[in-house]
């Protein structure tokens, strides 16, 4: 099983991911990390050198052929799944969890902006307002997870139960 962890910026995937891997005892994949790899540099170099049009392409591209083991955790961009017709492809090969969370607890959580080209230059009010008006666009591809769950004080015991009773509906229908 493949489990796709999706959500905004700092809503965290990347930490979530790692700790439900352990639990799993699986691989745990990040994909921005793999375009950072794979490309030899950062997202917000990529941004600078090939704009956002050239990073989403690319980034649908490692979604699609990145070489998965048979179980792992994989933790997405936030903008992955809004692009493309990537969210069905992941609802196709895996269990989707959208990682909720309200736009000021995840300003609270973006301090460091730098790396985050489209964020890098607004002040914590101006990230707030970005953020609402994003979240309104992006939740209509978000919430096609097959799993919608508050990630704020969530820990990687009761992520793992919910997904194991989504697995059980699923398995019952
Ligand atoms: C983006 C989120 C980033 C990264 C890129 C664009 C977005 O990933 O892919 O900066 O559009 O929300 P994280 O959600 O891991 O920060």
């Amino acid at each position: 099983m493949k489990i796709f962890l999706v959500g905004y910026m700092g809503c965290g995937k990347s930490t979530k991911a790692k700790q439900l891997a352990h639990r799993l005892v699986c691989p745990v994949i990040d994909l921005d990390a793999e375009i950072v790899n794979k490309s030899g540099k950062t997202i917000a170099e990529f941004f600078e050198a090939y704009g956002e049009n050239g990073f989403r392409a690319y980034e649908s591209e490692m979604l699609k052929t990145y070489n998965y083991p048979e179980t792992c955790v994989v933790a997405t961009g936030g903008g992955l799944p809004c692009f493309f017709d990537n969210m069905d492809w992941m609802n196709a090969h895996g269990e989707t969890v959208y990682l909720e969370m309200e736009p000021s607890q995840l300003v609270s959580r973006l301090h460091n902006r730098q790396k985050r080209p489209l964020i890098k230059d607004l002040n914590d009010e101006q990230l707030l307002e970005f953020i609402k008006l994003k979240l309104e666009e992006r939740n209509a591809f978000y919430r096609r997870s097959k799993i919608v769950i508050n990630a704020f004080d969530l820990d990687a015991e009761r992520l793992e139960e919910a997904i194991r009773n989504a697995e059980g509906r699923a398995a019952n229908k």
